[in-house]
């Protein structure tokens, strides 16, 4: 895989650091109020998606789409209602997982810059959405 480009995965020490960042990231989801109730009870599943997800983006195996296919993010994260809050908890999360296993320049602010991003794309929902429902809003406002 060294084929004189850059590459995040192998800068920062491959599966073994994904691994603990995975593990750190969501540690920090189980102790968040806000954002565990949207996670299933059992998490490990999808800690397995995130560990192959983030290894294939950032440049090692492509085992995410061997075993789940494409992956097509923003569809599979339309169950959830993500708003800015919920976006904004678990950016913190990860950019501190980064922290505490000490992922260095310059994968650091490559990292950094794609999860401010992505996690802004996967906004789906309007703060307090469910206060939007129509039996919600006042009578006159019904059509
Ligand atoms: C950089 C942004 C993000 C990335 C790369 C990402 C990545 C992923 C991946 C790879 C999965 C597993 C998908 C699968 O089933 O194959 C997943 C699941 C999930 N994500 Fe995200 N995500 C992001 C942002 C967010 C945000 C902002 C939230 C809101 C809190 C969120 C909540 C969830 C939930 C609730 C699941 C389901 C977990 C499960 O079924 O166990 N994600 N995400």
């Amino acid at each position: 895989m060294s084929d004189g480009e850059f590459n995040v995965y192998e800068q920062v020490g491959g599966d073994s650091v994904f691994r603990q960042l995975v593990d750190d990231f969501y540690a920090r989801i189980e102790a968040d109020p806000v954002l565990r109730p949207m996670f299933p009870d059992d998490l490990e599943a999808g800690k397995e998606w995130q560990f192959l997800f983030l290894t294939q983006f950032f440049g090692g195996p492509p085992r995410y789409n061997d075993e789940r296919g494409h992956p097509r993010l923003r569809m599979r994260h339309s169950p959830f209602p993500i708003d800015q809050t919920a976006r904004d908890h678990w950016l913190a999360h990860m950019l501190a997982a980064m922290d505490a296993v000490g992922i260095t320049e310059p994968s650091r602010s490559l990292m950094k810059d794609y999860f401010a991003r992505a996690s802004t794309a996967m906004m789906n929902a309007e703060p307090n959405a469910g206060n939007l429902m129509y039996w919600n809003l006042p009578r006159e406002d019904r059509s």
